[in-house]
């Protein structure tokens, strides 16, 4: 029989690695971000920058575009593109790789994009999409996810977004990321397409609501872990963009609040540390440690002397090349200042 005391003693939530990811942004969510987040999270669902079916087919040096070190699973790998063919094989690729799930971008809304095509423009094409989403399951083997918008341009209607969703649940969509704007094709560019159009978190609720054995999944302007918590009272998951990019220590109580984990202090200082064997790899293998440290700098923010630290470690990281001890320094000032 359970007494009171079991009963009030605090369990282990067990939550999917999507209830809380970290977006893919193109020039931000390369492996190495994405290692940093790792030593912040380590159960968040973490995406890749955009890669394009197209582009990883005929590409010699594919390593380049697909290689990521296990420490960043869980990690979804996003793929642009609307060539069934192409993207049969992007799921073989993925899987040969290791990826947990592959995710098709249906809400980019640049001027390169559209003209191939592929992106937000997909919107007004259900059927094609739910083709690409039953070759990228067959060729993985994987979860397929599909990132979009709650319209675009005039195709912008509560009954037009269920469709499309319920379109591509039947080709076995396993989940949705809604950006909860509509995108404008025509006149605004992408940044503006991230800030201009208004954040409709009702539509997505009402498509919950209209869906509920869906998993939609929200992103769009969640700031905090607030924001994210409150956005998990209505839906399955809550991904974060530019707020994880630019604050990445903000989240770092995320595994304790969603995920149920052991509470974590966790300093800027420990997070660098925590970089030191990911960026020798990289230095072995030829790279620049400004491709790590260009990330590093958003750590510290907030604090007395934070612009000079920001200001200094950017000077010392452009000219190192290749000196880790650059890092080493960074993390024994910043602890210095408890930090
Ligand atoms: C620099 C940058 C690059 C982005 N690149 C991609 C991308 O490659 N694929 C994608 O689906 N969305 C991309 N996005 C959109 C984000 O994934 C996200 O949907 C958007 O920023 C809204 O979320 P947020 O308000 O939490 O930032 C990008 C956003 C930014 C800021």
């Amino acid at each position: 029989m359970m007494n009171k005391e079991m009963v009030l003693k605090p369990t282990r939530i067990i939550n999917p690695a999507y209830r809380f990811s970290v977006a893919p942004m193109l020039d931000c969510s390369d492996s190495h971000f994405r290692v940093l987040m790792r030593q912040i999270s380590r159960r968040a669902l973490l995406y890749t920058e955009m890669v394009v079916a197209n582009a990883l087919f005929h590409s010699n040096r594919k390593g380049n575009l697909l290689d990521f070190t296990p420490i960043e699973k869980p990690i979804s790998l996003q793929i642009g593109g609307d060539d069934p063919k192409l993207l049969f094989e992007a799921g073989k690729f993925a899987k040969d790789w290791g990826y947990d799930e592959i995710n098709l971008n249906v809400g980019c809304p640049s001027q390169r994009v559209k003209s191939g095509n592929f992106g937000a423009c997909l919107m007004a094409n259900p059927d094609q999409v739910a083709r690409c989403v039953e070759a990228m399951a067959t060729g993985s083997q994987l979860p397929v996810t599909v990132k979009h918008r709650i319209g675009i341009d005039n195709l912008d209607s509560d009954k037009l977004l269920k469709q499309f969703v319920n379109r591509v649940a039947s080709a076995g969509a396993e989940r949705f990321v809604v950006h909860a704007r509509k995108a404008w094709l025509e006149g605004l560019n992408p940044k503006q397409n991230r800030t201009i159009p208004p954040l409709q978190y009702d539509r997505v609720a009402k498509l919950k609501r209209s869906c509920p054995d869906l998993i939609i999944e929200l992103n769009g302007g969640l700031n905090t872990p607030i924001d994210c918590i409150k956005a998990l009272e209505t839906f399955d998951g809550a991904m974060v963009g530019r707020a994880a990019y630019s604050h990445p220590l903000r989240w770092q109580q995320i595994d304790e609040i969603i995920f149920g984990d052991q509470p974590r202090c966790i300093r800027a200082s420990e997070v660098i540390r925590g970089l030191i064997p990911h960026t020798q790899n990289h230095l072995n293998k030829n790279g620049k440690i400004w491709d790590i440290c260009r990330h590093v700098i958003q750590l510290v923010e907030g604090v007395p002397g934070a612009r000079l630290w920001r200001r200094e470690f950017c000077r010392n990281a452009q000219t190192a090349k290749r000196d880790i001890n650059i890092l080493e320094e960074a993390a024994r000032k910043l602890e210095d200042k408890g930090l």
